[in-house]
């Protein structure tokens, strides 16, 4: 059988009906990105009604629709069901109770995405593994990525993510994992939870979806651990491991950064791992030592698992660089346009610390959801700009004034209400030898800053 679904799977698991026989081999929410042969789930958001898509969704050859009314002249069978988003986590529930595979769920204020694809590529050493896509780990991505779970399936790793309590809950008891791995934990939609300790409960939620014998692991350097180890304990965890620190289970030894990443020295469940993976950074090295602790508990090669890591890219907007022309030369960009809290901040400074470069320029826009503490959580990165000898700042954002007032006036570059102000000052102040950060949160648009760099011109 290598259909992912066959009409009459799909009705058993949504008690729903289908108007036609009908085989699917992947999910689809999307009909811009829908591929032949995939299921549509037409799903309702608040601004668009997946029904609406469905035509479009057979035009683009889906071999069936998840509905949940009647629909005139649709081209294709469609498979009727009470409620869309429930048919999609019935699904999910049906697909997961036929797996044999090993489950592994990620959480984390940052380094989700990043951890899920460096799970993805230890485990796809190892076996038939299937990973979610993109950042899909929230109501719909959950289920989606479960539902689309190929049959054949060695390692199934998802990525879990939440903003308000009770929501990792519901999205783990679907994903019911072997693994659970925490990433870390910082001041991230903090607007919602007031404090970190809340965040930590909230995140802890994921250990009680583990399956029994499963196991926790936790970032050994985070001031949350204990907490952690705490919550884990609560839901009945047997098996709970860190990740990170020297003492923990899976040590970080050293790390050196090299032209095309790192080489990185740890040690796994009591088994030296050395390995090298194609981009910088502390919070990189630690990520991975999670990602093989995964392996090493459920008893795959760490050794094999770990050579994959040569293979692993800084994803875009998460740490990619370029180069791109500069006065009398070249400056490299590390963009980190896709996001920002005080966590990702803080590492992604320390990258810039560590980089070879004649100059260091942050440019840097707001934190969003930091509730009332923003400004401060802002003012605070003062210390980590300091500690990684930055020479000139561009920040944008009402947050960011804060930290602007602060900063002393010889690494002021410019302060502006927007990234777009900022853009073409930071573009004509490139020179030769300059290593430029940008990053901020997705709503403060940096991306804006980025294209206007590029627009200097990419060199090799
Ligand atoms: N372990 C970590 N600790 C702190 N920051 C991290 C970590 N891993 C990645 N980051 C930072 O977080 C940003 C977002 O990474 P990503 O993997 O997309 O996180 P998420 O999926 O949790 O939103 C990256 O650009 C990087 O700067
Ligand atoms: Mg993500």
């Amino acid at each position: 059988m290598s259909a992912l679904w066959t009409s009459a799977e799909a009705e058993a698991a949504t008690l729903g009906h289908s108007s036609k026989a009908f085989e699917a081999i992947g999910m689809s929410i999307d009909t811009r990105t829908l591929k032949p042969g995939d299921l549509f789930v037409a799903l309702t958001g608040e601004a668009r009604d997946g029904h609406d898509f469905v035509k479009a969704a057979f035009d683009a050859k889906a071999s069936a629709a998840l509905v949940s009314r009647k629909l005139e002249n649709a081209n294709g069978p469609l498979l009727t069901v009470g409620h869309v988003q429930r048919g999609l986590e019935d699904l999910a529930r049906a697909s997961r109770a036929r797996s044999n595979a090993k489950i592994v769920a990620v959480t984390g204020s940052a380094g989700k995405t990043t951890t899920k694809e460096m799970l993805r590529l230890a485990f796809g050493a190892l076996g038939a593994t299937h990973a979610s896509a993109a950042s899909y780990n929230n109501h719909w991505g959950v289920p989606l990525s479960l539902a689309s779970m190929p049959r054949k399936t060695q390692y199934g790793i998802f990525e879990v993510g939440m903003n308000h309590f009770g929501e990792l809950r519901n999205l783990v008891s679907f994903v019911r994992p072997h693994v659970a791995l925490v990433t870390t934990i910082a001041p991230a939609h903090l607007e919602f939870f007031g404090n970190c300790e809340a965040i930590a409960d909230a995140k802890s939620e994921i250990f009680e979806g583990l399956l029994p014998g499963g196991a926790a692991l936790i970032p050994a350097d985070s001031a949350y651990a204990p907490r952690l180890v705490a919550r884990a304990k609560q839901a009945g965890v047997s098996q709970i491991l860190s990740f990170g620190a020297k003492g923990a289970d899976a040590k970080l030894i050293g790390f050196t950064e090299t032209e095309d990443g790192m080489k990185v020295q740890s040690e796994i469940l009591g088994r030296r791992v050395d390995f090298r993976i194609g981009a910088p950074g502390a919070h990189i090295a630690g990520n991975a030592v999670g990602a093989l602790l995964s392996v090493g508990v459920l008893e795959g090669d760490v050794l094999n698992a770990a050579a994959a890591f040569s293979q692993f890219a800084a994803l875009k907007g998460r740490g990619a660089r370029f180069k791109v022309k500069a006065a009398n030369g070249t400056a490299e960009v590390i963009d980190e346009s896709y996001n920002a809290n005080p966590a990702s901040m803080a590492a992604a400074l320390a990258l810039l610390g560590g980089a070879n470069a004649k100059r260091r320029i942050a440019v840097l826009g707001d934190m969003l959801e930091m509730g009332p503490d923003g400004p401060s959580h802002h003012a605070s990165l003062a210390r980590d700009i300091e500690a990684a000898r930055v020479d000139t700042v561009y920040l944008n954002g009402p947050l960011m004034k804060a930290l602007w007032d602060k900063l002393p006036s010889t690494h002021r570059g410019g302060y502006a209400e927007t990234s777009a102000e900022n853009a073409p000052l930071v573009a004509t102040a490139l020179q030769d030898g300059d290593v430029v950060l940008v990053k901020g949160s997705l709503g403060s648009r940096m991306a804006a800053i980025v294209d206007a760099l590029k627009a200097r011109g990419i060199a090799s």
